[in-house]
């Protein structure tokens, strides 16, 4: 059995509440009930922070031992350097996944530093993009 953790950085416990006409009404533990239950035949785990290293130690622990993570490390990606180095230093290969097109929306959130040394990016298609970068990791 596949095992995949979702990890999720700032803000994105507030799914639901927080700016609904970008981030849809369903709260994030709704949709991960609703997924789980849809993938029985994968080990799916999640996670969530809104602090940087917290984020880190969570991607050391998983990244030699995990068959992927599916990342959305929210603002942290526009920023953190940190996420990007842990990123490239484990050996589990890493879905970048945002909810809303970043590249359609302000200037600052078209630059990553998760991306170059992520296995492949999944934006825009709302908590589908979780979906489809479990699909990729399963297919
Ligand atoms: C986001 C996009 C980021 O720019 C933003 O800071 C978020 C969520 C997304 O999923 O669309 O918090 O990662």
């Amino acid at each position: 059995m596949k095992k995949l953790i979702i990890i999720n950085g700032p803000n994105l416990n507030l799914l639901g509440k927080r700016e609904t006409n970008i981030y849809g009404n369903l709260s994030f533990t709704e949709f991960f009930d609703t997924i789980v239950k849809k993938y029985p035949n994968v080990s799916l785990e999640y996670f969530q922070s809104n602090v940087e290293g917290e984020l880190i130690d969570k991607i050391q622990e998983v990244g030699f031992s995990y068959d992927g993570i599916i990342l959305n490390a929210a603002a942290y990606t526009h920023t953190s350097v940190g996420i990007g180095d842990a990123v490239k230093a484990i050996t589990t290969p890493v879905i970048e996944v945002h909810i809303s097109n970043t590249f359609s929306r302000e200037e600052f959130r078209h630059q990553s530093y998760i991306s170059p040394n992520a296995r492949g990016v999944v934006l825009g298609f709302g908590l589908q993009s979780y979906e489809l970068a479990i699909n990729s990791f399963i297919d």
